[in-house]
């Protein structure tokens, strides 16, 4: 635990190292990491490294009770993987309770050793900065999670975004030296490894009278474009490039955030900024300079089209140094509806949550709670039987138009209810959001896998004409997608990982009311395609 004040308030919260955002992880590809967690407080807590394949270590995947029981007070583990075939911006954060608020720090992966001369698939930048937005909660978050459990109501939004941990000069009590500042040289080029790790909020970015070179996301490389704004959900990363000026421009300039918000719900429509500042030539006197301070403009809370558009730029390079796999046909096809379920329940209806019978986030109408053991455990000893269920419906049990006025039936029902894959099926699942509670955008994440976005659209999805849409030659590829508010996406990838992986909305708020399944990926036939025994001191619940 650490003492820490941010607006004024100073409250005692769980830390790694010490450190709020934690430590920077820097790796490379290929590297062999072990990471010992030992946990000082007293929760239970389990960290996830949020983007790495796990390929065949689902054991340090890290979301509690799915691929392991939280690490208790007084015990600790040893998270150890491999990072195979990726290189770019990831990050890590506790994946238990809303511990996330707190508990989060960047996860760099450089290329392989070896490649000095050109490491990237663009010029080398004269430098790396990492800019990790995160939520600053005056109160305790897990008393948030209780609250958004026990009401049922949108649970409290946090006081203030932070970027490296800092709410910058636009909110009440929050000075210079609560501001994240990076400063400059003329004429460079930066990359900055921009990280999501709020907890329930979409967020554009924008940096004053700059552009930005969009070229990765989610630690794969994209076809480079220009942009005065990004957007990026909980979960996501992006690296861009920023060209600064080719002189000193007399000015600083403000890069800020703010949400991207869409639906019903509360949320916090303030703006985090940083500034932007540029070294001072020789020439200029250290003394008695006034620049002024140019803002950037961000798109409206529910610019919904900018949202469409953006991902739309999104890209793989699709070379043969780097290719797109996308599965080009479908073993297993799903079609998911996301949303939130109806609160209150409708009359003669019974709803269910993870906690009763207050609200419900669902898929398919299951809302999931979490098991009492951990369901990787279960699976690998073959002792499903009262953790999980493999009946998850893979089409919803009552089909509606759902765009449209809310239908009769939302019932919403708990499961454990996962579904299962034999080894390297090639899979497509289409998540259409509902708009039962109003449409909403919501953060979908895959555990264990990169996925192919291969198509998108508003309204309802359409089967028969917009799979003649979708791209197979050049999608992007990442771990953690936006379904449009009021739309679908649809996504592709390989089951070549054996294990449970969740996936899951990355608002912290849906998550906790149900928004999440799980998939269980068979062992293949080689040895070199099984899941391995557990680490010996892998914690017990
Ligand atoms: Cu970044 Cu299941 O999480």
């Amino acid at each position: 635990m650490q003492n820490v004040t941010r607006l004024c308030h100073t409250k005692s919260m769980v830390t790694v190292n010490g450190q709020y955002p934690g430590p920077r992880i820097v790796a490379r590809e290929g590297d062999n990491l072990l990471i010992k967690v030992v946990n000082h407080v007293k929760t239970n807590i389990s960290i996830h490294w949020h983007g790495i394949r796990q390929l065949r270590s689902g054991w340090a995947d890290g979301p509690g009770y799915i691929t392991q029981c939280p690490i208790q007070t007084g015990e600790s583990y040893v998270y150890n993987y491999t990072i195979v075939g990726q290189r770019g911006t990831l990050f890590w954060h506790a994946h238990f309770s809303w511990l996330r608020a707190t508990v989060y720090g960047a996860l760099v992966i450089l290329p392989k050793r070896g490649i000095q001369l050109f490491p990237y698939p663009f010029p080398k930048p004269y430098k790396e900065i990492p800019i990790i937005f995160g939520e600053w909660f005056n109160v305790d978050p897990e008393a948030i999670v209780s609250q958004a459990l026990q009401t049922g109501a949108g649970p409290n939004v946090s006081d203030a975004y932070t970027i490296n941990g800092l709410p910058g000069p636009l909110y009440n009590c929050s000075g210079a030296k609560d501001t994240f500042r990076l400063k400059v040289k003329a004429g460079e080029t930066y990359l900055l490894r921009l990280i999501n790790a709020a907890l329930n909020d979409e967020l554009f970015f924008s940096i004053a009278n700059h552009s930005i070179t969009v070229v990765e996301v989610d630690a794969g490389y994209v076809k480079p474009f220009e942009t005065d704004i990004i957007l990026i959900t909980p979960g996501q990363t992006a690296n861009v490039l920023l060209k600064t000026k080719p002189h000193f421009p007399n000015a600083t300039f403000l890069m800020a955030a703010r949400p991207y918000a869409t639906g019903s719900g509360t949320f916090d429509n303030s703006t985090v900024a940083g500034i932007l500042e540029y070294e001072l030539p020789s020439i200029y006197s250290t003394k008695n300079n006034k620049f002024p301070l140019f803002k950037p403009t961000l798109p409206a809370l529910n610019d919904t089209s900018f949202a469409a558009n953006y991902s739309s730029k999104l890209r793989s390079l699709a070379t043969a140094q780097y290719p797109a796999n996308v599965p080009q046909t479908v073993d297993k096809r799903f079609f998911f509806t996301v949303g939130l379920g109806t609160n209150p329940c409708p009359k003669n209806q019974t709803c269910q949550g993870p906690n009763g019978t207050k609200f419900a986030a669902s898929i398919n109408n299951i809302s999931f709670p979490l098991p009492a053991t951990a369901l990787l455990q279960a699976h690998f000893y073959g002792q499903a039987n009262g953790v999980y269920t493999a009946d998850f419906p893979s089409y919803p049990l009552h089909p509606f138009n759902y765009t449209g006025a809310p239908p009769n039936n939302t019932r919403v029902m708990n499961g454990t209810k996962v579904v299962t894959l034999p080894f390297n099926a090639s899979v497509e699942i289409v998540l259409q959001d509902t708009s039962i509670l109003g449409a909403e955008s919501h953060p979908f994440h895959l555990h264990g896998f990169n996925f192919f976005v291969v198509g998108q659209g508003f309204g309802n999805y359409d089967p028969h004409n917009d799979p003649t849409m979708f791209n197979l030659i050049d999608p992007v590829e990442r771990n953690t997608v936006g379904v449009p508010s009021g739309g679908w996406v649809a996504i592709r990838f390989q089951a070549d990982n054996p294990g449970v992986w969740l996936m899951h909305c990355h608002y912290d708020t849906h998550n906790t009311w149900g928004l999440r399944m799980a998939w269980v990926v068979q062992d293949g036939k080689f040895p070199n395609q099984k899941l391995p025994p557990p680490p010996a001191d892998l914690p017990k619940c």
